[in-house]
């Protein structure tokens, strides 16, 4: 099976279904929406917020689509896809993103981290937007490290966005004990869910529209066992649809099939 051939005989002008959408081709389902709109409240706002959701439900691809609008010159966004273990983790990534050279001792670099976060704000004048992405997998000494910042920052004279995106065990985390601190300075919570069955069904027209295809592609049948074995979540819904494509072109199908998307799900269950 080449792609190549399968991009020839489906018509389309690039495969569908890619990982690689720039921020202005992005869907627009409701949750996608919101947790936009709350990022950029607490970009605005200089406050913290907790963006979680299950895998694949588009947390990552929200903050993205969020920062994209920034203006640069005012703002200095630090991305830290892969947190760290520890303390030294993300203060030593806070401090490398800001161009220094992490101190060795934790008592040295915890204030190093604040300074440059601090005159990030007071000499450039920009606002900081910190976003620790995969934070479900913090560990307790790094989140006691996330609480830390937020005290120093969250004060009226340093302030920055901090925002958390991770699976849904963060939420229960932050909720224990030792994290009341955090939990209370959150303002923003927001949980991306999947997206409905008609969400689902223009989300693939989206995607398809992109690489060419605007008219029906996918049988009606097809797209509701998609929804559902997907719940909805986009990446699934990559996942499945791109198997369908490669089980009907196969199948030398014109129409992406419920039986298409059968065989789709079967291969994707039996990984
Ligand atoms: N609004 C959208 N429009 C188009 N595609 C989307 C949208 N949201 C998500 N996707 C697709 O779903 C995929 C998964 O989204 P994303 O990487 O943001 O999930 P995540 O919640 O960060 O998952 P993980 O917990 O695994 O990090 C993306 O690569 C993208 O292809
Ligand atoms: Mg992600």
């Amino acid at each position: 099976m080449s792609i190549d051939r399968l991009r020839a005989h489906y018509g389309f002008t690039r495969m569908p279904f890619g990982k690689d959408l720039a921020p202005g081709m992005l869907h627009a389902h409701d949750a996608h929406a919101q947790a936009v709109a709350r990022i950029q409240w607490c970009i605005s706002e200089q406050a913290i917020g907790v963006i979680s959701g299950e895998c694949g439900a588009g947390k990552t691809v929200a903050a993205r689509a969020a920062i994209a609008g920034l203006d640069a010159s005012r703002h200095t966004v630090l991305y830290l896809g892969t947190p760290g273990v520890g303390l030294r983790g993300i203060y030593g990534l806070i401090v490398t993103e800001l161009g220094g050279t992490p101190r060795f001792h934790h008592a040295a670099l915890i204030p190093q981290a604040q300074e440059l976060l601090a005159a990030e704000a007071s000499e450039r004048g920009k606002q900081v937007v910190l976003i620790i992405d995969e934070a479900h997998l913090l560990d307790a000494e790094s989140l006691e490290g996330v609480r830390c910042l937020s005290n120093m920052g969250m004060d009226q004279t340093a302030p920055f966005c901090l925002l958390l995106l991770g699976q849904p065990t963060l939420r229960h985390r932050l909720r224990r004990g030792a994290f009341t601190a955090l939990d209370q300075r959150i303002a923003v919570r927001y949980s991306i869910t999947g997206l409905d069955a008609k969400e689902t069904h223009s989300y693939v027209q989206h995607h398809l529209a992109l690489a060419g295809r605007s008219d029906t592609l996918f049988s009606d049948d097809a797209l509701t066992l998609i929804h559902e074995v997907s719940r909805g979540l986009p990446r699934l819904i990559n996942n499945l649809a791109v198997a369908s494509l490669i089980a009907a072109f196969t199948a030398k199908k014109a129409i992406i099939d419920e039986s298409a998307a059968r065989a789709a799900v079967a291969e994707i269950s039996a990984e």
